[in-house]
């Protein structure tokens, strides 16, 4: 794959400088999310396949938060475009980068995400074949409105107009320009130069190279994608919510492909690396992001979101559960109403129930918790019963405590184990218990104050005058003598 572009460098510049005035947004257009992750990356990780020797984002509107969110990634170069004069004046900026270089330039939009790495292989390659000058990526829609449109002579493209610069007739062309091209890296700095932003935006327009380089007697060649839904932009939350649909259209078709099935796949949203087993269903209103493993034969009751969580085969998830960053084993059950947070593993066949939330904890095979219990770093063995209402208190206000609970305790309801804390195995806690100190193997643990029940108490305070009691009486009238 690699070696399809090899021969020449290949130097990758990402336009992402640009305010996206339409979308009305604080943000860089770049950094909103499409299926769970910024529009930028979606572009990147196409750019990467093509294994360039440079990589650089021109920058500019919200440099700083484009730059921070990016910085896990290596081998990038930042340039800043300030003021934003335009596409041709975005370009020119990579050029410290690129001088003393050769090769060929791919240029890429930051807002047209959903780009396909073979499509951009393609581009390299027909370029490469055709030894041209500029070779631009284009689609026939249906809608060319907003793009550029690309005017040809005798088959062969003589320069792009945007839309605002189109005549009535030019704007019947349904052929619009992508904004990704490839450009032979030797006359592209010095052809930029004598662009003018002579147009409706007084910008400095990228597309009016191509006019140039026809002057010139340059080779400009074309690259026409079949759907072009591929090299669709976000200009507006409209087209981002559009964008968004398709790529979740595809997921969702390649999930039902393989063996899933989606009750509803309208309101079925999965990222792009969610991994789904054969079998499993999904109910509707289903968010799963991230990096999420599902095995096979689960079913996904609605309205249930799971982010970067792994769920291993024949798993039910019930209703309304939110579920990030926990591992579940095979044929366990959750919910309805759980709540399994950071570092939670459930063991097979364990069963979460309603009103259940589980923080950096561990619940072995067969265990359950039922009902209406928080379970916050905690280690519990396999077959222990956890009653409704326990609660570890695992934090003393500054720092965060243990609770151990072994192989087969049984958790009375409402018992709260103050961390740290371990219960041995076998051991029974009665119900109501506040435990502050370990309770051996096969024990009673049993904290609460003892019950007392008083005769006939109810009657004397219905009828005070009956009672025999001189005491209560005085304390009575003690509140009306303050007065
Ligand atoms: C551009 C093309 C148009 C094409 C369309 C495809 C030009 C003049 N027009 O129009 O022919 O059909 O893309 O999506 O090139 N940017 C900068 N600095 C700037 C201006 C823009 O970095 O000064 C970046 C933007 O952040 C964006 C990209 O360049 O990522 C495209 O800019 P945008 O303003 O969206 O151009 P369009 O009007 O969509
Ligand atoms: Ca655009």
């Amino acid at each position: 794959m690699t070696h399809y572009v090899s021969g020449s460098d290949v130097h990758v510049v990402i336009l992402a400088a640009g305010q996206g005035t339409r979308m009305k947004s604080a943000e860089p257009k770049v950094l909103h999310a499409i299926a769970g992750r910024p529009m930028i990356e979606h572009v990147l990780d196409a750019a990467t396949t093509l294994a360039p020797t440079t990589t650089t984002l021109v920058v500019g509107h919200g440099a700083e938060a484009v730059r921070n969110r990016l910085s896990g990634r290596s081998g990038l170069n930042f340039v800043v475009q300030d003021p934003q004069l335009g596409t041709a004046h975005a370009l020119q900026q990579a050029e410290p980068v690129l001088t003393h270089r050769t090769g060929t330039v791919v240029l890429l939009s930051g807002d047209v995400p959903l780009l396909r790495a073979g499509t951009l292989r393609n581009l390299v390659a027909t370029h490469r074949d055709a030894k041209a000058a500029a070779t631009v990526v284009t689609a026939v829609v249906d809608r060319p409105y907003g793009y550029g449109r690309i005017i040809r002579s005798s088959g062969r493209i003589a320069r792009i107009v945007e839309e605002r610069d189109a005549s009535p007739a030019e704007r019947q062309v349904r052929e619009i320009n992508s904004g990704i091209y490839a450009f032979d890296l030797a006359p592209l700095f010095g052809a930029l130069r004598t662009i003018a932003a002579a147009n409706a935006q007084g910008e400095y327009y990228l597309t009016d190279l191509i006019a140039i380089y026809r002057r010139r007697r340059r080779s400009i060649g074309s690259l026409v994608v079949e759907d072009p839904s591929e090299v669709r932009g976000v200009n507006s939350r409209t087209e981002l919510a559009e964008l968004s649909a398709m790529m979740r259209q595809k997921k969702n078709e390649e999930l039902m492909a393989a063996g899933v099935t989606l009750i509803d796949p309208a309101t079925t949203y999965i990222d792009p690396d969610v991994v789904v087993g054969a079998d499993t269903v999904i109910h509707p209103g289903v968010v799963i992001q991230g990096q999420t493993r599902i095995g096979s034969a689960c079913e996904i009751h609605a309205y249930v979101r799971i982010a970067d969580t792994e769920i291993a085969d024949r798993v039910t998830v019930h209703n309304f559960c939110f579920i990030v960053g926990a591992r579940v084993a095979e044929g366990a059950s959750i919910g309805p109403f759980a709540h399994l947070r950071p570092e939670t593993e459930v063991g097979r066949q364990a069963k979460i129930g309603n009103f259940v939330e589980l923080k950096k904890t561990s619940l072995g095979a067969g265990s359950k918790a039922n009902h209406l219990s928080y379970l916050g770093n905690a280690s519990i063995g396999p077959n222990v019963n956890v009653g409704a209402g326990t609660i570890t208190c695992n934090y003393d206000g500054e720092r965060k405590h243990q609770t151990v609970i072994e192989e087969g305790a049984f958790i009375g309801s409402d018992t709260q184990l103050i961390a740290p804390v371990k219960v041995g195995k076998g051991a029974y806690i009665a119900a109501g218990s506040s435990i502050t100190e370990d309770v051996p193997a096969g024990s009673l643990g049993i904290a609460r104050g003892r019950q007392a029940n008083i005769e006939g108490w109810v009657e004397r305070r219905k009828n005070p005058s009956s009672s025999r009691e001189p005491k209560r009486r005085s304390r009575n009238a003690e509140p009306e003598s303050r007065n």
